[in-house]
């Protein structure tokens, strides 16, 4: 018989940043089991993916699906058509799937199909807010997944809330965050604010790409505020894809610094000189946290409520005028780096070790 095969599904940008070191600990624990690597394409540009698996050090995947952009539906659908092959021919024993997007409940929903256990990083957030597609896909993979990967208190809390067995629920802590300190020295001495003329600890860092706020008329009262406060601060926006076209739809930023995205080292480096950061991201609540850089996120809710409990996490509310608060903000909220539980650097090799013991590997 031959070895047992592994499975990780990688498909767009936060994905590639929380389930690198977690492959590549698996990889060094277990030299002589086969790795399975699965990009659904979800993510394709070289500034949304090819940058991030070269800067990661993730090793080239084994199958690319290819899927791109689309509907929830279509994606999720051409996700599980391109998977279920896949699946069927190396019947992994377990799966590794991250967080919440369309790619992670698509391949979670074929591996349960196919009788395939399912390890769930990043388990157990919650928004309470069903009309973030997120929120479904988040709480579809809990019900699918055998292994729950949490990293804090309120995400145990909301398992066990939804009757979940103890002994499915594994706190480990931020593999993400393992990703940060791994490159800390890299990033620290990168100085990309230089390059970019600007001035450390002053200007505005700023990431938007939720739906809410995107796709609605919010985003062109949120540019406004923006241009607003570029008047009193540099406002440095990298923007996601899906932003950038609907701001040229708009007929442009006025004077925010628009760029194009940027690799996960130069973000980074952004991120920790940065005076603070507006973003509706996920991740960037979590990594300012242990940055200690004041972060204003533009969203009614979090399922990371530990970042505004110990970190440096403001919510501002979904509403663009109080973007123009924020150089007053900057003035009266703390920098200070955040000790989050288990978001220490070593996330993966725990859950490595959890899973060789519970998993029989
Ligand atoms: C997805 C996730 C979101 C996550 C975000 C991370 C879902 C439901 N949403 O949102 O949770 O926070 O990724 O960044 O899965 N596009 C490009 N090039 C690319 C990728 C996308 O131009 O490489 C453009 C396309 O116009 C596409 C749009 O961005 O239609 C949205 O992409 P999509 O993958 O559907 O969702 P995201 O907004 O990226
Ligand atoms: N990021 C990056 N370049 C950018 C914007 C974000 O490298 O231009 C990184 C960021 O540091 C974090 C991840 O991408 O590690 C977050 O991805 P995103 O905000 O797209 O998704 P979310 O976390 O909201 O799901």
């Amino acid at each position: 018989m031959s070895e047992p095969t592994l499975a990780y599904v990688i498909g767009t940008r936060p994905n590639f940043v929380k389930m690198a070191p977690l492959i590549a600990a698996m990889r060094a624990r277990f030299p002589a089991l086969r790795h399975s690597l699965i990009h659904t394409g979800q993510h394709y540009d070289e500034l949304m993916s090819g940058i991030f698996l070269d800067e990661l050090g993730v090793p080239p995947p084994d199958h690319m699906l290819g899927v791109g952009s689309g509907s929830h539906g279509a994606q999720c659908a051409a996700v599980i058509r391109a998977i279920d092959p896949i699946l069927a021919a190396e019947q992994p024993r377990l799966i590794f799937v991250p967080g919440d997007v369309n790619s992670t409940l698509a391949a979670a929903l074929a591996a349960r199909q196919r009788g395939v256990a399912i390890v769930h990083i990043e388990s157990g957030l919650r928004s309470f807010d069903r009309s973030m597609p997120e929120e479904i896909n988040r709480i579809v993979v809990d019900r699918l997944s055998e292994v729950l990967v949490v990293h804090s208190d309120e995400a145990i809390d909301n398992l066990r809330a939804e009757g979940v067995a103890e002994g499915r629920i594994l706190f480990a802590g931020n593999t993400m965050i393992d990703t940060l300190r791994a490159l800390e020295q890299r990033f620290r001495s990168r100085r990309t604010h230089a390059s970019l003329g600007l001035d450390a600890g002053r200007y505005l860092l700023v990431t938007l790409h939720r739906p809410a706020l995107v796709d609605g008329p919010l985003l062109a009262a949120a540019v406004e505020a923006l241009a607003s406060v570029a008047e009193r601060i540099p406002v440095l926006f990298p923007a996601h894809p899906r932003t950038r076209k609907a701001i040229e739809s708009l007929g442009g930023a006025g004077r925010l610094r628009l760029t194009e995205p940027v690799g996960y080292l130069d973000f980074l480096s952004l991120q920790s000189d940065a005076a603070a950061v507006l973003t509706d991201s996920g991740g960037i609540q979590e990594e300012s946290s242990c940055l200690g850089v004041p972060c204003f996120t533009l969203r009614d809710n979090t399922e990371r409520p530990v970042t505004v409990r110990l970190g440096s996490n403001t919510l501002l509310g979904l509403d663009p005028r109080r973007i123009e608060q924020i150089p007053q903000l900057i003035e009266t909220t703390p920098r200070r780096a955040a000790e989050i539980p288990g978001w220490d650097g070593r996330a993966a090799p725990r859950i490595v070790e959890a899973i060789a013991a519970r998993c029989g590997l």
